[in-house]
């Protein structure tokens, strides 16, 4: 589908965006290993989202939903098998490489033979960075050169003791999920510090589980087949959704935006800091915790100065990327992304998805092996931009088509439903 967006006066209004992705997964994941029934309200409508839902309904997890609430019934660690048909279940995990990494672990925990598929994209994602670790401790997995589709053989696993080398929330969550089948203690280590949505859900479904900080990053240690407890949780906003919002509000002048309900994890909610130390006029208040802390924030149109994002920083902003460089480009001065080259194995290859998008909105952008560096501060123009199904993609072309003068076409907009449907609808109600 082709989207024609065209330049605005002003962003100004209050908006709340769905359910966080990554929250969602986990949420749904976790439930269905709980000793009972699961409420978890406020569920992301991303199709990504949906992935995980039918991958568990084929696993024979109850699921009903009503809206964007969830009932799940846990089948409890030892309930997650399927009787042995001969031919392994086929779960189809779409676009989503976190539904496609989370599954690895728990099949591969649970010991239940599936085959993993997925669209194009994540037919490209790598995949060893979760086969190596789970085979090294026991598990049988058939590969297409460390990509889908994957075939998960019955395997029997003993404790894990890994230390992630690829800064991935995805890894260490798909370790920590096959470590809760495990008899005995595992312990997964991360030495940069990624998402913690995982073990914040765990803590709060009061599961066999301790998280601590370990040099400059943290060790999780699991104490295997022990069901945690049903959640009852309200999933937050998703702010890797919210931040194109938020990056549009910053570089019109003279909007005001106020997101309401909007995920505020310290581990998530970087890009903030990041817009703040580039000048822009962005509150924040957290509300409430629960196992998530959310809130509101306040954003008016501000002038920004470009910034650096490298090193430890960068896996706390690492979908955020696409949207910061829409900003960069309305900063003076030179916006710099470096140690990010995990950006060329997202769905799309989002160094260079995002430096031809700049560039065909007339920006400056030079483009490197781990990043990019944007000069910003110069008009923009119109431009056609080619989704390439990245959702992320979609979003950034449209903010910056907000932004320039006339009218710009976005192809394959339709990608924006994977993580955000809501997405145009959300535009429309802000832009003036
Ligand atoms: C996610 C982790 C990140 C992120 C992805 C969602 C998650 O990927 O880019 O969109 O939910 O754990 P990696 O863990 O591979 O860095």
């Amino acid at each position: 589908m082709d989207r024609e967006v065209s330049g605005v006066r002003r962003v100004e209004g209050e908006i709340r965006v769905g359910g966080d992705k990554s929250i969602s997964h986990r949420a749904l994941v976790l439930s269905s290993m709980a000793d009972g029934q699961s409420v978890v309200r406020g569920l992301s409508a991303a199709r990504d989202v949906a992935s995980t839902l039918q991958s568990l309904g084929r696993l024979g997890v109850e699921l009903e939903c009503g809206g964007t609430t969830v009932r799940v019934l846990g089948k409890g660690i030892a309930g997650l098998k399927l009787p042995d048909t001969g031919e392994p279940v086929v779960l189809d995990c779409g676009n989503s490489g976190t539904t496609a990494r989370l599954m690895t672990g728990l099949l591969a925990g649970a010991g239940v033979r599936a085959r993993l598929v997925g669209d194009r994209s994540l037919l490209s994602r790598p995949m060893k960075r979760v086969i190596d670790p789970l085979c090294r401790f026991g598990a049988r997995i058939e590969h297409r050169e460390g990509r889908l589709p994957l075939v998960i053989q019955k395997g029997s696993l003993q404790a894990i003791r890994y230390t992630v080398p690829v800064p991935s929330a995805q890894v260490k969550t798909a370790l920590i999920l096959a470590s809760m089948f495990v008899g005995g203690k595992s312990e997964i280590e991360e030495t940069i510090i990624t998402r913690d949505h995982t073990e914040r859900l765990l803590a709060a479904m009061h599961a066999a589980f301790r998280s601590e900080p370990h040099e400059n990053g943290a060790r999780i240690t699991v104490w295997g087949r022990k069901d945690p407890h049903p959640l009852d949780m309200e999933v937050p906003g998703d702010i890797s959704s919210a931040v194109f919002f938020i990056a549009l509000a910053l570089i019109v002048p003279g909007s005001r935006l106020v997101v309401r309900n909007v995920g505020l994890n310290p581990t998530r909610a970087r890009i903030l800091s990041v817009f703040k130390r580039m000048g822009g006029e962005v509150d924040t208040n957290v509300e409430a915790g629960g196992p998530e802390p959310y809130g509101t924030v306040r954003v008016r149109g501000s002038s920004l100065v470009g910034t650096e994002v490298s090193g430890r920083e960068i896996p706390l902003v690492i979908d955020e990327i696409p949207a910061l460089a829409c900003a960069a480009l309305f900063a003076s001065g030179e916006t710099v992304i470096r140690d990010a080259r995990e950006l060329r194995v997202k769905e799309s290859d989002r160094i260079e998805a995002v430096c031809d998008m700049v560039r065909r909105f007339g920006g400056e952008v030079e483009e490197r092996e781990d990043g990019f560096t944007v000069r910003g501060g110069a008009p923009i123009n119109n431009a056609l931009i080619e989704s390439g199904g990245d959702h992320r993609i979609a979003m950034a072309a449209s903010v910056l088509a907000c932004a320039a003068p006339g009218t710009s076409t976005i192809r394959g907009a339709e990608c924006v439903s994977v993580s955000c449907p809501e997405f145009f609808d959300l535009l429309e109600h802000v832009v003036q």
